[in-house]
């Protein structure tokens, strides 16, 4: 595995904007690590424990009180701290991979790209609620954000977050995108527009390339 020596475990999050394909992915990505006999977990942000899928329903239940976007900061990374101290850190310490949907990019996309907040003040909250806590991995799927507003609307209901604007998207995928570029060596950009086979055919190279049994 290519990772680093932080924990026994492999940290892997899968990212990208409404209707990439994500949840559809990280069930092809289960089954590779299934075909490995790689132990693992899979679980997803905001939420992943019972206290934090409380808050995740907080944040994306449409409601009549308009949610601050600090308030909807706060309450991710309170999720994330609930998340990372019940299941990732110990599943990372216990040698599994922990194949996690959405974790911080989508808080700085989101967030600070989508929302205009404070690009430090979301790297400071970074480094008091993870630590070192870093994921080993990240999948960005990219998509144009029509393509990926018409598959999400197929899906039915829209959430909180899922009835913005058009702009908001297009600042949260170039927010993804800088990430990206930041961190290079991190990241695997699979261009989402194609066919799921194709997609799926890029997803397992680079699984093979980083977490395959030498
Ligand atoms: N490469 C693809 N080509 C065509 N359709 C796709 C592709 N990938 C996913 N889809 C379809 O697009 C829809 C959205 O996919 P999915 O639910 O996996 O996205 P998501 O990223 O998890 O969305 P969300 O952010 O809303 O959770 C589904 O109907 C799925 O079947
Ligand atoms: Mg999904």
């Amino acid at each position: 595995m290519v990772k680093q020596d932080r924990y026994p475990g492999f940290f892997l999050t899968v990212e990208g904007g409404e209707g990439a394909g994500k949840t559809t992915n990280i069930e092809f990505i289960e089954s590779w690590l299934q075909q490995q006999g790689l132990d693992y977990i899979r679980t997803r942000e905001p939420g992943g424990t019972p206290l934090a899928e409380r808050i995740r329903d907080l944040l994306l239940t449409p409601g009549d009180e308009k949610v601050a976007d600090m308030t909807e900061l706060l309450l991710m990374f309170a999720a994330r701290a609930q998340h990372i101290n019940a299941v990732i850190r110990p599943a990372l310490e216990a040698g599994k991979v922990v194949l996690c949907d959405r974790f911080t990019d989508a808080s700085f996309a989101y967030q600070g790209a989508g929302r205009g907040l404070d690009h430090n003040a979301l790297c400071t909250l970074e480094t008091l609620v993870q630590q070192e806590l870093r994921p080993d991995m990240t999948l960005l799927l990219d998509l144009s954000v029509d393509i990926g507003m018409a598959r999400a609307s197929k899906r039915g209901e829209l959430d909180r977050i899922e009835q913005e604007e058009k702009d908001f998207f297009v600042r949260v995928r170039q927010g993804y995108l800088n990430r990206a570029a930041g961190e290079p060596e991190r990241f695997v950009i699979v261009d989402a527009s194609q066919a799921l086979e194709w997609v799926q055919e890029a997803i397992k190279d680079a699984l093979q390339e980083r977490i395959a049994h030498d």
